[in-house]
């Protein structure tokens, strides 16, 4: 009797999202297929048939400590007897006021300002809203940003138009913010990309520049060379172009230091954070700033304030899992996980690199993508060939386009890396 009631709850389950949901990223009329998810668990996920698919890329990378970590629960729950949401203009609280401390100290060292928003996209948008608003304070109009080639920030307007053309924003395009698109440095081109952006500087009136420090993630984990951001960071600074590094992907670990950032001999003036910030407990976003910044808006005239706002705006339940989350990035079995992913992931690459049906396999931290080589004109179905492989074996990866990557929950164990690797190995043998 339980047995036919659950079916029918099941059925339900879908019929009810077929009828009333429109998902993101999904074109219905193509991809039918969904998965209904009723539990998680430290890197678990559970279906309703009782299969369960290991969290390879850590729902986009937010759940590094793993799915329903017990610490972030009791974080959680316990903030929501105290104070469970607030307006946090003409107010403030311990959750908020405790998390940016704790930010300030953990972040690059010239971060110095704080500014609460809700999610990924919004921490950029705000990045750029301060960027442009920064030369507007100082009574200079200038009216364009620029950012690399193939970038993802977001899909709000100014986190859209900053990103690269794709299926994403093409649709948009005409009614971006101005922007300039410089091509990423290799290593091999990085005298002509520091030429083109010194003939961007005199032709255009440039206010910040946008970047994803080290590692591309949305175009598909893509590295490029850090000394050739190392040289644009120094030209950008050399105009005053204000420069943001959006650190949505790569923030709290994922390469192996707390913010990529740090890898960098130059900090950014701007810093944007989401996904692990609150560990996909709750959505949240931090656009942090240095002083200087800061100052441009502190004026006696109204009109010179930052007038951006979000409702949920440091919501006291999401600092106080963040605030949380960070003592579990600095905890010791935290940091040793990372670094056995890190090796691990050596271990697999060297293991791998020479296969003759991949290319191009690149690790950083706890980061590894792989591109397979493919006949181009297959590219169009193999995404979708690949996830069902992947899947049904029981390992939950996303693959963008013909990369495969892994970005584990830092809890992953040995057992379960070990089978996330091999089928890959499997896949790639077999197809
Ligand atoms: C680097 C980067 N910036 C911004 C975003 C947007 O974040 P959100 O999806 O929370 O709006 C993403 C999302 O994947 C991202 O990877």
């Amino acid at each position: 009797m339980q047995e036919l009631k659950d079916t029918q709850d099941k059925s339900l389950l879908i019929a009810k999202d077929d009828k009333y949901i429109w998902h993101p990223l999904t074109q219905h009329k193509i991809q039918k297929q969904i998965v209904p998810i009723v539990r998680a668990k430290a890197c678990k996920l559970f279906d309703d048939k009782g299969n369960t698919y290991i969290d390879a890329i850590s729902s986009w990378y937010t759940c590094v400590y793993g799915h329903c970590n017990p610490l972030l629960v009791e974080a959680l729950q316990h903030q929501s007897e105290q104070l469970d949401q607030i307006i946090f203009s003409g107010f403030t609280h311990h959750p908020a006021a405790q998390l940016a401390e704790a930010l300030i100290r953990i972040l690059p060292s010239k971060m110095s300002k704080v500014y609460y928003n809700d999610n990924g996209s919004t921490a950029t948008e705000i990045g750029i809203k301060m960027a442009l608003q920064y030369h507007h304070n100082n009574g200079e109009e200038r009216d364009t940003m620029l950012a690399f080639e193939e970038g993802f920030h977001g899909d709000t307007f100014g986190a859209m138009s900053v990103s690269g053309l794709s299926v994403y924003n093409g649709a948009f395009e005409n009614h971006f913010i101005k922007v300039l698109r410089l091509p990423k440095p290799n290593g091999q081109n990085n005298e002509q990309v520091l030429q083109k952006l010194d003939e961007l500087i005199q032709k255009h009136r440039i206010a910040g520049f946008i970047y994803e420090p080290l590692i591309q993630g949305a175009a598909g984990m893509k590295t490029y060379c850090k000394q050739g951001l190392e040289a644009i960071l120094n030209l950008c600074n050399a105009h005053r172009i204000i420069t943001i590094a959006d650190e949505v992907m790569t923030g709290f670990g994922k390469t192996g230091h707390h913010f990529a950032s740090e890898q960098l001999a130059i900090q950014p003036d701007v810093m944007c954070l989401s996904k692990a910030l609150t560990a996909g407990m709750l959505p949240m976003g931090v656009t942090a700033c240095q002083q200087f910044i800061y100052d441009a808006f502190y004026a006696d005239d109204i009109s010179k304030g930052l007038f951006h706002a979000h409702t949920y705006t440091a919501n006291p339940l999401a600092c106080a899992v963040a605030l949380k989350a960070i003592e579990l990035l600095e905890s010791e079995d935290i940091q040793t996980q990372i670094g056995f992913i890190s090796n691990s992931h050596t271990a697999f690459k060297n293991k791998i690199e020479t296969h003759s049906k991949v290319e191009n396999i690149r690790h950083i931290g706890v980061i590894l993508a792989l591109d397979l080589k493919l006949n181009i004109s297959r590219y169009g179905n193999v995404r979708d060939e690949i996830y069902n492989y992947f899947m049904s074996k029981g390992v939950y990866l996303r693959p963008l386009g013909k990369t495969v990557y892994i970005v584990p929950p830092y809890v992953i164990s040995k057992e379960e890396l070990s089978k996330v690797y091999k089928t890959i190995e499997d896949f790639i043998d077999e197809f």
